[in-house]
């Protein structure tokens, strides 16, 4: 488990104390390096990994030192290491911060200042932590938009006060659940034009503020920074891929979101790298399975079918990827299974079995400030309102009915502020559920399985 902080004084080293019991923290581990502080930036950030931890088992846990303080004590529960534990994830891409009655916008890209919140997916996400419906969360890309803090406060330099807010607005969940993350957009770089003035944008470049930030096991899966990585989890092996840079077509091959010269992007690693990886970490995953290892394989990602189509169907095809999540578009869109050609069109709408392709989800709609159609502005009040509806479109087949040829690949979609939960049961079964975030209601349901 990594465990990551941040402080606002150098402190004479990154320790986090940990231990069984809430009252015994008897255990102690330090970061090898010291804290990483930004030029121009100010702050530091803090990490330090704990190892040789026992599975399943509940750790309490504080961080910081003697010299700069002590948080106070959370906790958090470790990954099992069998496959018939069942867990839960939450999956979902970008979540933006608050919202537009608490950070109103003066300015925006295309000329909309929009009405929109990200509170209704935030207040979700609490609720399933405190119910105990979920053991950890995948943010697949856009997190907080922290680029468009300058829409809220044009003339100041507000990326890394904003960052940090966002943290805080969380930390309710990422002191005590695994919080993952992949690389979306708004994770490229600040083009604040404060950031540009004040000549903070190659501190902040390239994905720079993500990978300081973030700590997810790309060094255990021979992955790099937290752009590629991968990990197993009871049934299920992970992969986070990188959908923005390092490989031939992406976005942001040379330049970062913006496409400004000054701030080149990407070349995280030698051309041809991070898709040989992919490839080989794909191949031994599926190898794994047919040997005893975990029986799902599922990809996250931020950007849609379309752009990992180009790249990585193939592969997933080949290696049997069960399913990809990402966001990116920010609505709802489920797929009948595919392989990105041919799409499986036998299965019944809620239940595929024995899938051949790969079940591709867009789960996008947590809410964020380039979004304004999911939220009203209540007239009284003038705060933002979530909009009632939670209108799902569905194509409905019979069981055994065949979709005519040329129907879409996405079947089930939504435009209502929505998170997903994913629950494994075990290797042979996977459920998925789309919750609406203002009113808690189901929206869809899916169930994956496989004959053992
Ligand atoms: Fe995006």
């Amino acid at each position: 488990m990594a465990v990551a902080w941040y402080t606002q004084k150098k402190t004479s080293s990154s320790t986090v104390e940990y231990g069984v019991t809430a009252s015994s923290l008897d255990q102690s581990a330090s970061s090898p390096t010291p804290p990483v502080s930004y030029i121009l930036l100010g702050g530091y950030h803090h990490v330090v990994k704990l190892v040789r931890l026992q599975p399943s088992t509940r750790y309490y846990y504080r961080c910081g030192d003697a010299h700069g303080g002590w948080s106070e004590v959370f906790s958090f529960k470790t990954a099992p290491d069998d496959k018939l534990t069942e867990f839960s994830l939450s999956i979902f891409g970008d979540m933006g911060y608050l919202g537009s009655a608490e950070r109103p916008m003066k300015i925006s890209t295309d000329g909309l200042v929009k009405n929109w919140s990200a509170l209704p997916a935030r207040q979700t996400l609490e609720k399933l932590k405190n119910e105990g419906s979920i053991d950890l969360i995948w943010h697949v890309g856009d997190i907080g938009y922290i680029d468009d803090a300058f829409a809220h406060h044009p003339v100041e330099f507000t990326y890394e006060k904003v960052y940090n807010e966002y943290m805080n607005w969380i930390q309710n969940l990422t002191a005590v659940l695994p919080y993952m993350v992949s690389p979306g957009n708004h994770e490229s770089e600040c083009h604040s034009p404060a950031c540009i003035v004040e000549l903070r944008f190659n501190a902040l470049r390239n994905f720079s503020a993500f990978n300081k930030r973030w700590h997810m096991p790309s060094q255990e899966s021979g992955g790099v920074l937290n752009m590629w990585y991968s990990y197993n989890y009871g049934a299920v092996h992970f992969v986070s891929i990188n959908t923005e840079t390092d490989f031939p077509g992406a976005e942001e091959t040379d330049t970062g979101d913006s496409h400004l010269k000054f701030m080149p992007a990407g070349h995280f690693a030698p051309n041809g790298t991070y898709l040989k990886w992919l490839e080989a970490d794909l191949k031994a995953a599926n190898e794994s399975r047919a040997n005893g290892g975990p029986n799902w394989i599922i990809v996250g990602g931020h950007r849609p079918h379309g752009v990992v189509k180009a790249c990585c169907a193939a592969m997933f095809e080949k290696y049997g990827v069960d399913m990809y999540f990402n966001g990116h578009a920010h609505n709802y869109v489920r797929s009948l299974p595919s392989n990105g050609v041919t799409v499986e069109r036998h299965h019944k709408l809620n239940h595929y079995h024995n899938a051949q392709g790969t079940v591709w989800i867009t789960s996008g709609a947590a809410g964020s400030d380039e979004t304004t159609y999911v939220v009203d502005v209540d007239e009284a009040s003038g705060k933002a309102k979530p909009r009632a509806t939670n209108k799902i479109s569905k194509t409905e087949f019979a069981p055994g009915y065949t979709a005519p040829v040329g129907a879409e690949v996405s079947d089930v979609t939504t435009k209502a502020m929505s998170i997903g939960v994913l629950t494994v049961k075990n290797q042979s079964m996977l459920q998925w559920k789309l919750y609406s975030a203002t009113s808690g209601e189901v929206l869809d349901e899916l169930s994956v399985t496989k004959s053992s």
